[in-house]
């Protein structure tokens, strides 16, 4: 999706917005994904820029999108199995310098979260989280009616790792989105190894699932990747997404890395779904283009700046992202500010509770697109 200044704001009348979103929830993502018919005119995500979910705004580089393009043949009517699979697990393989068996790859990494709840926790092995973060695994904690222990932050909006680890006794999986959506925070490889190590030495059959959905966004030197910590403890492992910085998000790739066994727990206690060719050879294709990848972090960051120093210049705090997103203290409800900046046709974040009185999460557009928004956020907070 490319939406320049000019076009979003010329071409799109706040009618079409209002009774696109008339008796729809402003969550609802089908109302919000793109149709036929807006694609032949033009009007992309129904007129409303989405600041509301954490996609790149950019899409993947051209290299993928070649890729794409080229792998649009005859083949595509081939796929027992799809082309490009093996190579993609095997790519990533390489690419961490594992084997072929310490990779799982999902359509999109929600299965992993959704399969991992299923397969180590229950009525009586509770899952551990921290409030906010991502949900899903939460969520499907709450349907299999497994325990559940949900946790506040520390006062730095980040996640608190010694109640996490104190909360260990009775639990089946822990949960550590590193780095944090929403907040964006992120800890250090010190801090994430001390945690881990704690956890195996005192409540050595907790599962630890470490997030890593968003590690491309983080400011250099923040954060490493847990990966060798994977290798060393059977009950830790690690998910990425190709939803975020490789901009992938609409062709659903997502993998674990673990050892073998933690893996094979995961995939017989829920379907991990398929990866199409497309899919494969473009993930492949993102994974290898380093070039690209760095590209993206830095133009994210790029903006990241522009948009944080914005509202700290109007007086708001925000905390230290290390994601495509920030999550800001506005004061005031964030279904207030929501609801005043789609008046202006702009989307922003869902409520978090228990924050949802004084913080929202802002996902970040393109340049052009932030620079609307900047004006918008001004107008509203004024
Ligand atoms: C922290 C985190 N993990 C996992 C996901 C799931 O992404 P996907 O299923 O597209 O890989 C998301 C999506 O927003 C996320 O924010």
């Amino acid at each position: 999706m490319k939406t320049t200044r000019r076009g979003f704001v010329g071409t799109i009348a706040l009618g079409t917005a209002a009774s696109v979103l008339a008796g729809t929830s402003l969550f609802n993502k089908s109302a919000m994904a793109q149709t036929r018919a807006a694609d032949k005119s033009g009007i992309y995500d129904n007129g409303i820029m989405q600041l509301s979910s954490n996609e790149s705004a950019r899409g993947p580089g051209p290299k993928t999108i070649a890729a794409l393009h080229s792998h649009v043949t005859k083949r595509v009517g081939m796929g027992y199995a799809p082309d490009h699979v093996n190579e993609l697990r095997d790519g990533i393989a390489n690419y961490y310098k594992l084997t072929s068996a310490n990779v799982q790859l999902a359509t999109g990494s929600t299965p992993l979260l959704q399969g991992s709840v299923r397969a180590f926790c229950s009525a009586d092995k509770k899952f551990v989280t921290p409030m906010p973060t991502y949900s899903t695994s939460l969520s499907t904690a709450r349907q299999i009616g497994a325990g559940v222990e949900v946790q506040s932050l520390d006062s730095s909006l980040g996640v608190d790792l010694d109640a996490l680890a104190a909360a260990a006794p009775g639990a089946g999986m822990l949960y550590l989105c590193n780095p944090n959506n929403p907040t964006g925070t992120v800890h250090g490889p010190g801090a994430v190894e001390r945690f881990v190590r704690r956890v195996m030495r005192e409540v050595p059959g907790t599962m630890i699932h470490i997030d890593e959905a968003y590690i491309n966004y983080a400011k250099a030197g923040a954060m490493e990747t847990a990966v060798p910590l994977a290798m060393e403890f059977e009950n830790v492992f690690i998910t990425r997404s190709f939803s975020k910085a490789h901009g992938l998000a609409g062709l659903r790739i997502g993998y674990a890395l673990g050892q073998e066994q933690t893996l094979a727990k995961i995939r017989d206690a829920w379907g991990m779904g398929d990866v199409n060719m497309l899919g494969a050879i473009a993930a492949l294709t993102a994974l290898e283009d380093k070039e690209h990848i760095a590209w993206e972090a830095q133009e994210n960051a790029e903006i990241r700046d522009m948009v944080v120093g914005a509202f700290r210049e109007m007086g708001f705090e925000v905390g230290d992202s290390h994601t495509n997103h920030i999550f800001v203290n506005l004061r005031r409800p964030a279904r207030e500010f929501r609801e005043a900046c789609l008046q202006h046709k702009i989307l922003v974040g869902r409520d978090f509770p228990p924050m949802e009185q004084t913080h929202c999460r802002i996902s970040l557009g393109s340049r052009e697109q932030m620079e609307t928004a900047v004006e918008v956020f001004r107008k509203v907070l004024a």
